[in-house]
Protein backbone atom coordinates (compact mmCIF):
# COMPACT_ATOMS: atom_id res chain seq x y z
CA UNK A 1 0.00 0.00 0.00
CA UNK A 2 1.36 3.25 -1.02
CA UNK A 3 0.49 6.27 0.53
CA UNK A 4 0.98 9.75 -1.51
CA UNK A 5 4.08 11.43 0.39
CA UNK A 6 3.80 14.92 2.55
CA UNK A 7 6.19 17.30 3.48
CA UNK A 8 6.32 19.94 5.72
CA UNK A 9 9.15 22.36 7.39
CA UNK A 10 9.09 24.53 9.76
CA UNK A 11 11.89 27.44 9.77
CA UNK A 12 13.91 27.18 13.63
CA UNK A 13 13.08 31.14 14.42
CA UNK A 14 11.17 30.76 17.78
CA UNK A 15 9.27 28.65 20.05
CA UNK A 16 5.55 28.06 18.90
CA UNK A 17 2.78 29.24 19.80
CA UNK A 18 -1.08 28.52 20.22
CA UNK A 19 -1.61 30.28 17.10
CA UNK A 20 0.96 27.74 15.42
CA UNK A 21 -0.64 24.99 16.81
CA UNK A 22 -3.93 25.56 15.87
CA UNK A 23 -3.00 26.77 12.33
CA UNK A 24 0.05 24.16 11.59
CA UNK A 25 0.68 21.20 14.15
CA UNK A 26 -2.81 19.92 14.58
CA UNK A 27 -3.67 19.67 10.75
CA UNK A 28 0.24 17.25 10.59
CA UNK A 29 -0.75 15.41 13.20
CA UNK A 30 -3.94 14.70 11.25
CA UNK A 31 -2.38 14.20 8.55
CA UNK A 32 -0.29 11.15 9.76
CA UNK A 33 -2.22 7.85 9.15
CA UNK A 34 -3.42 8.78 5.68
CA UNK A 35 0.30 10.24 4.23
CA UNK A 36 3.35 9.04 4.25
CA UNK A 37 4.51 12.36 6.39
CA UNK A 38 8.14 13.76 6.47
CA UNK A 39 8.40 16.71 8.86
CA UNK A 40 11.63 19.13 9.28
CA UNK A 41 13.23 21.77 10.98
CA UNK A 42 14.33 24.38 8.75
CA UNK A 43 17.35 25.46 10.28
CA UNK A 44 18.62 26.80 7.66
CA UNK A 45 16.01 28.54 6.55
CA UNK A 46 16.78 30.03 9.66
CA UNK A 47 20.24 31.57 8.78
CA UNK A 48 18.96 33.43 5.91
CA UNK A 49 17.14 36.02 8.56
CA UNK A 50 19.36 35.41 11.42
CA UNK A 51 22.56 34.70 10.49
CA UNK A 52 24.18 38.03 12.40
CA UNK A 53 23.05 36.35 15.83
CA UNK A 54 22.81 32.56 16.18
CA UNK A 55 23.43 32.35 19.87
CA UNK A 56 20.02 30.95 20.13
CA UNK A 57 19.40 28.73 16.84
CA UNK A 58 20.88 25.68 18.48
CA UNK A 59 18.06 25.98 21.76
CA UNK A 60 15.04 27.12 19.01
CA UNK A 61 16.00 23.98 16.87
CA UNK A 62 15.77 22.07 20.06
CA UNK A 63 12.55 23.77 21.67
CA UNK A 64 10.91 23.21 17.46
CA UNK A 65 11.46 19.70 17.66
CA UNK A 66 9.87 19.09 21.37
CA UNK A 67 6.89 21.58 20.36
CA UNK A 68 5.99 18.84 17.69
CA UNK A 69 6.33 15.74 19.44
CA UNK A 70 4.48 17.26 22.32
CA UNK A 71 1.74 18.24 19.96
CA UNK A 72 1.11 14.94 18.62
CA UNK A 73 3.73 13.55 15.61
CA UNK A 74 4.68 10.33 16.52
CA UNK A 75 7.91 9.15 15.20
CA UNK A 76 6.43 5.22 14.78
CA UNK A 77 3.85 7.43 12.20
CA UNK A 78 5.60 10.05 10.58
CA UNK A 79 9.08 11.18 9.80
CA UNK A 80 10.11 13.88 12.06
CA UNK A 81 13.98 15.71 10.82
CA UNK A 82 16.77 18.10 10.77
CA UNK A 83 17.20 20.08 7.64
CA UNK A 84 20.82 20.56 8.06
CA UNK A 85 21.72 16.76 8.60
CA UNK A 86 20.01 15.87 5.14
CA UNK A 87 23.01 17.47 3.26
CA UNK A 88 21.11 16.21 -0.40
CA UNK A 89 19.02 19.27 0.45
CA UNK A 90 22.08 21.32 -0.12
CA UNK A 91 23.55 19.60 -3.45
CA UNK A 92 19.93 19.69 -5.26
CA UNK A 93 19.62 23.26 -4.03
CA UNK A 94 23.13 23.90 -6.03
CA UNK A 95 21.99 21.88 -9.03
CA UNK A 96 18.74 23.70 -9.06
CA UNK A 97 20.41 27.59 -8.84
CA UNK A 98 22.21 26.21 -12.12
CA UNK A 99 19.05 26.76 -13.78
CA UNK A 100 17.14 29.17 -12.06
CA UNK A 101 16.36 32.63 -13.37
CA UNK A 102 17.31 35.34 -10.91
CA UNK A 103 14.20 36.91 -12.12
CA UNK A 104 12.43 34.34 -9.84
CA UNK A 105 13.53 34.91 -6.92
CA UNK A 106 13.34 38.90 -7.26
CA UNK A 107 9.48 38.35 -7.95
CA UNK A 108 8.66 36.21 -5.37
CA UNK A 109 6.65 38.39 -3.40
CA UNK A 110 8.17 37.24 0.01
CA UNK A 111 11.97 38.82 -1.11
CA UNK A 112 10.96 42.46 -1.02
CA UNK A 113 8.32 42.08 1.98
CA UNK A 114 10.56 40.71 4.41
CA UNK A 115 13.21 43.21 3.35
CA UNK A 116 11.08 45.99 4.13
CA UNK A 117 9.74 44.36 7.58
CA UNK A 118 13.74 43.33 8.64
CA UNK A 119 15.20 46.73 7.98
CA UNK A 120 17.33 46.16 10.62
CA UNK A 121 18.90 43.33 9.19
CA UNK A 122 21.29 43.18 5.94
CA UNK A 123 19.13 40.86 4.00
CA UNK A 124 20.87 41.81 0.41
CA UNK A 125 22.50 38.21 0.31
CA UNK A 126 22.85 35.72 -1.66
CA UNK A 127 21.12 32.96 0.68
CA UNK A 128 18.25 35.21 1.38
CA UNK A 129 17.13 35.48 -2.47
CA UNK A 130 17.86 31.80 -2.65
CA UNK A 131 15.35 31.30 0.05
CA UNK A 132 12.69 29.91 -2.08
CA UNK A 133 15.20 27.68 -4.17
CA UNK A 134 16.04 25.87 -1.10
CA UNK A 135 12.41 25.66 0.21
CA UNK A 136 12.18 23.94 -3.46
CA UNK A 137 15.02 21.69 -2.85
CA UNK A 138 13.24 20.44 0.39
CA UNK A 139 9.97 19.86 -1.56
CA UNK A 140 10.93 18.67 -4.41
CA UNK A 141 14.44 16.25 -2.99
CA UNK A 142 10.84 13.96 -1.64
CA UNK A 143 8.99 14.07 -4.94
CA UNK A 144 6.50 15.23 -2.40
CA UNK A 145 2.72 15.76 -3.78
CA UNK A 146 1.28 17.44 -0.68
CA UNK A 147 2.92 20.40 1.30
CA UNK A 148 0.74 21.67 4.19
CA UNK A 149 1.25 25.27 4.69
CA UNK A 150 -0.03 28.50 5.05
CA UNK A 151 -1.48 30.72 2.66
CA UNK A 152 2.10 32.88 3.19
CA UNK A 153 3.71 30.14 1.46
CA UNK A 154 1.83 30.05 -1.79
CA UNK A 155 4.49 31.75 -3.51
CA UNK A 156 7.34 29.54 -2.14
CA UNK A 157 4.77 26.66 -3.73
CA UNK A 158 4.17 28.12 -6.85
CA UNK A 159 8.19 29.07 -7.68
CA UNK A 160 8.67 25.42 -6.22
CA UNK A 161 6.34 23.87 -9.28
CA UNK A 162 7.84 26.05 -11.83
CA UNK A 163 11.32 24.42 -11.44
CA UNK A 164 10.45 21.11 -11.14
CA UNK A 165 8.70 22.18 -14.69
CA UNK A 166 12.35 23.71 -15.91
CA UNK A 167 14.49 20.61 -14.44
CA UNK A 168 11.90 17.78 -16.07
CA UNK A 169 11.54 19.75 -19.31
CA UNK A 170 15.64 20.74 -19.62
CA UNK A 171 16.73 16.57 -18.54
CA UNK A 172 14.34 14.20 -17.42
CA UNK A 173 10.73 14.00 -15.86
CA UNK A 174 11.53 13.22 -12.56
CA UNK A 175 10.00 15.48 -10.17
CA UNK A 176 6.06 15.55 -9.71
CA UNK A 177 4.51 19.18 -9.46
CA UNK A 178 4.02 19.51 -5.71
CA UNK A 179 0.33 20.68 -4.87
CA UNK A 180 -0.31 23.00 -0.95
CA UNK A 181 -2.51 21.49 1.40
CA UNK A 182 -3.59 24.72 2.33
CA UNK A 183 -5.14 24.60 6.08
CA UNK A 184 -8.34 26.62 6.77
CA UNK A 185 -8.18 27.23 10.57
CA UNK A 186 -9.28 30.00 12.44
CA UNK A 187 -7.46 33.50 12.91
CA UNK A 188 -5.84 32.87 16.54
CA UNK A 189 -6.45 36.23 18.48
CA UNK A 190 -3.44 37.19 21.72
CA UNK A 191 -3.99 38.40 24.97
CA UNK A 192 -4.36 41.88 23.68
CA UNK A 193 -6.46 40.94 21.16
CA UNK A 194 -4.67 41.22 18.16
CA UNK A 195 -3.45 38.60 15.96
CA UNK A 196 -0.93 35.84 18.22
CA UNK A 197 1.92 36.68 16.63
CA UNK A 198 5.69 36.44 18.30
CA UNK A 199 6.35 39.87 17.36
CA UNK A 200 3.52 41.44 19.36
CA UNK A 201 4.44 39.85 22.87
CA UNK A 202 0.86 38.69 23.27
CA UNK A 203 1.25 34.78 22.51
CA UNK A 204 0.71 31.94 24.85
CA UNK A 205 3.84 29.20 24.27
CA UNK A 206 3.36 25.66 23.91
CA UNK A 207 6.32 25.86 26.33
CA UNK A 208 4.55 27.97 28.81
CA UNK A 209 3.80 26.39 32.61
CA UNK A 210 0.79 26.04 33.71
CA UNK A 211 1.03 28.99 35.85
CA UNK A 212 1.90 30.99 32.70
CA UNK A 213 -0.85 30.23 31.06
CA UNK A 214 -3.09 31.34 33.43
CA UNK A 215 -2.28 34.06 34.18
CA UNK A 216 -1.88 35.34 30.52
CA UNK A 217 -5.49 34.12 30.15
CA UNK A 218 -7.11 35.93 33.28
CA UNK A 219 -5.47 39.42 32.37
CA UNK A 220 -6.34 39.10 28.79
CA UNK A 221 -8.56 41.96 27.38
CA UNK A 222 -12.09 41.21 27.15
CA UNK A 223 -15.04 43.53 25.87
CA UNK A 224 -13.73 47.00 26.81
CA UNK A 225 -17.04 48.12 27.30
CA UNK A 226 -18.01 45.89 30.22
CA UNK A 227 -16.19 47.55 33.19
CA UNK A 228 -18.44 46.53 35.80
CA UNK A 229 -19.95 43.17 36.81
CA UNK A 230 -23.04 44.26 36.33
CA UNK A 231 -22.54 45.69 33.05
CA UNK A 232 -24.01 43.49 30.00
CA UNK A 233 -21.30 42.72 27.63
CA UNK A 234 -20.71 41.72 23.69
CA UNK A 235 -19.27 38.08 23.34
CA UNK A 236 -18.33 39.70 19.93
CA UNK A 237 -16.05 42.52 20.91
CA UNK A 238 -14.57 40.44 23.60
CA UNK A 239 -11.07 38.36 22.41
CA UNK A 240 -11.95 35.68 25.34
CA UNK A 241 -15.45 34.72 23.22
CA UNK A 242 -13.39 34.61 19.82
CA UNK A 243 -10.76 31.76 21.87
CA UNK A 244 -13.69 30.36 23.18
CA UNK A 245 -14.86 29.52 19.73
CA UNK A 246 -11.35 27.65 19.37
CA UNK A 247 -11.08 25.81 22.49
CA UNK A 248 -14.56 25.41 23.89
CA UNK A 249 -17.70 22.99 22.77
CA UNK A 250 -20.79 24.64 21.44
CA UNK A 251 -22.79 24.60 24.49
CA UNK A 252 -19.56 25.86 26.71
CA UNK A 253 -19.75 28.91 23.91
CA UNK A 254 -23.84 29.70 23.93
CA UNK A 255 -23.28 29.46 27.77
CA UNK A 256 -20.70 32.12 28.19
CA UNK A 257 -22.18 34.34 24.99
CA UNK A 258 -25.74 34.43 26.83
CA UNK A 259 -23.96 35.01 30.12
CA UNK A 260 -22.37 37.56 28.77
CA UNK A 261 -24.97 39.31 26.81
CA UNK A 262 -26.88 39.42 30.25
CA UNK A 263 -24.14 39.85 32.71
CA UNK A 264 -25.43 36.44 34.36
CA UNK A 265 -21.96 35.82 34.24
CA UNK A 266 -18.44 37.68 35.14
CA UNK A 267 -15.57 37.83 33.26
CA UNK A 268 -13.57 35.46 35.86
CA UNK A 269 -16.23 33.30 35.07
CA UNK A 270 -15.98 33.26 31.77
CA UNK A 271 -12.17 33.05 31.38
CA UNK A 272 -12.52 29.80 34.01
CA UNK A 273 -13.92 27.96 31.35
CA UNK A 274 -11.53 28.97 28.82
CA UNK A 275 -8.82 27.72 30.78
CA UNK A 276 -9.98 24.70 31.76
CA UNK A 277 -9.98 24.11 27.85
CA UNK A 278 -7.34 25.42 26.88
CA UNK A 279 -5.41 23.41 29.84
CA UNK A 280 -7.06 20.23 28.34
CA UNK A 281 -5.47 21.04 25.17
CA UNK A 282 -1.72 21.41 26.15
CA UNK A 283 -1.56 18.96 29.40
CA UNK A 284 -0.48 16.24 26.82
CA UNK A 285 1.46 18.67 25.51
CA UNK A 286 3.00 19.54 29.09
CA UNK A 287 3.57 16.07 29.56
CA UNK A 288 5.69 14.84 26.61
CA UNK A 289 7.52 17.90 26.68
CA UNK A 290 8.97 17.19 30.41
CA UNK A 291 9.48 13.83 29.10
CA UNK A 292 11.73 15.17 26.52
CA UNK A 293 13.34 17.66 28.42
CA UNK A 294 14.41 15.22 31.40
CA UNK A 295 15.85 12.80 28.27
CA UNK A 296 17.23 14.57 25.52
CA UNK A 297 18.87 11.46 24.45
CA UNK A 298 15.14 10.37 23.31
CA UNK A 299 14.49 13.20 21.70
CA UNK A 300 17.87 12.72 19.62
CA UNK A 301 17.64 9.26 18.94
CA UNK A 302 13.99 9.77 17.59
CA UNK A 303 16.02 12.78 15.20
CA UNK A 304 18.84 10.52 14.37
CA UNK A 305 16.35 7.65 12.97
CA UNK A 306 14.10 10.21 10.99
CA UNK A 307 17.25 11.53 9.24
CA UNK A 308 18.23 8.20 8.48
CA UNK A 309 14.66 7.85 6.48
CA UNK A 310 14.89 10.96 5.52
CA UNK A 311 18.45 10.72 3.57
CA UNK A 312 17.39 7.50 1.88
CA UNK A 313 14.36 9.11 0.39
CA UNK A 314 16.73 11.74 -0.87
CA UNK A 315 19.60 9.93 -1.61
CA UNK A 316 16.99 8.02 -4.12
CA UNK A 317 16.38 11.14 -5.69
CA UNK A 318 20.09 12.42 -6.02
CA UNK A 319 21.07 9.46 -7.94
CA UNK A 320 18.39 9.94 -10.32
CA UNK A 321 19.03 13.54 -10.20
CA UNK A 322 22.53 13.32 -11.34
CA UNK A 323 22.20 10.62 -14.00
CA UNK A 324 19.59 12.99 -15.74
CA UNK A 325 22.00 15.87 -15.77
CA UNK A 326 25.39 13.29 -16.36
CA UNK A 327 26.67 13.89 -13.63
CA UNK A 328 29.06 10.41 -11.96
N1 LIG B 1 9.20 28.64 4.59
C1 LIG B 1 8.57 27.80 5.59
C2 LIG B 1 8.16 28.69 6.78
O1 LIG B 1 8.43 29.85 6.81
C3 LIG B 1 9.50 26.75 6.10
C4 LIG B 1 9.90 25.75 5.08
C5 LIG B 1 11.16 25.52 4.62
C6 LIG B 1 9.05 24.84 4.40
N2 LIG B 1 11.17 24.54 3.71
C7 LIG B 1 9.88 24.09 3.54
C8 LIG B 1 7.67 24.59 4.43
C9 LIG B 1 9.37 23.10 2.72
C10 LIG B 1 7.15 23.61 3.59
C11 LIG B 1 8.00 22.88 2.73
O2 LIG B 1 7.58 28.20 7.71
Amino acid sequence: MNKDRVLSGMQASGKLHLGNLVGALQNWVKLQDKYDCYYFVADWHGLTTGYADLSSIKESTKDLLINFLGAGLDPERCTIFLQSRVLEHAELHLLLSMITPLGWLERVPTYKEKQEELKDRDLSTYGFLGYPLLQSADILIYRAKYVPVGIDQVPHLEISREIARRFNYLYKEIFPEPEALLTEFPKVIGVDGRKMSKSYDNAIYLSDSPGEVEEKLKTMVTDPARIKRTDKGNPDLSPVYQLHKIFSSKDEQEEVAEGCRTAGIGCIDCKKILIKNVFKVMEPIWVKSNELINNPNVLYSIVDKGTEKAKKVAGETMRLVREAMGLY
